[in-house]
């Protein structure tokens, strides 16, 4: 199953795709028992978040949106997240741990994620990829 939807980039409408996502994937999900712990939507929500927002904040072209498109596998149990923007010439850079209330998007996700990367998208621009298994 797989979903997608494209973005103007800006705060707002990195935002709302999220949370069109967001509904997307809970109609496929099973419900979560365990209101303590973090669960899979909780997961998944927060690092579509993330790269939502990198798109938008450092990924922005004039006149160019983001999309954000995700694929399940047939038996809900992993999930892919791709936010592609358009700027091809600038890519996430993982900042090393500082005091710094900002650059910590990257290290949740490198802690949060099964597995990630970046790949060139053309004719220009990048796709980050965040894979998830629940
Ligand atoms: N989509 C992107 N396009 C271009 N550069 C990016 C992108 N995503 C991240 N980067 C670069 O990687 C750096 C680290 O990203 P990260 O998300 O960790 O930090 P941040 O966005 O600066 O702050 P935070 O996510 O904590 O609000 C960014 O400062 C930016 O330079
Ligand atoms: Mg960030």
């Amino acid at each position: 199953m797989s979903f997608s939807t494209l973005f103007p980039t800006t705060r707002r409408g990195a935002h709302t795709a999220r949370h069109t996502a967001e509904r997307w994937l809970a109609t496929y999900l099973p419900p979560e028992r365990d209101p303590l712990t973090p669960s899979f939507t909780d997961t998944t929500s927060l690092l579509m978040a993330k790269l939502a927002a990198n798109a938008a904040l450092h990924g922005r072209v004039l006149g160019r949106r983001a999309r954000l498109a995700l694929t399940l596998d047939e038996s809900a149990k992993v999930l892919l997240i791709e936010v592609t923007d358009g700027r091809g010439d600038r890519l996430p850079i993982q900042h090393p741990p500082t005091e710094s209330e900002s650059g910590r998007g990257l290290l949740l996700v490198e802690a949060l994620a099964d597995d990630w990367g970046v790949r060139p998208h053309h004719p220009g621009g990048k796709t980050v990829w965040v894979l998830c298994r629940r």
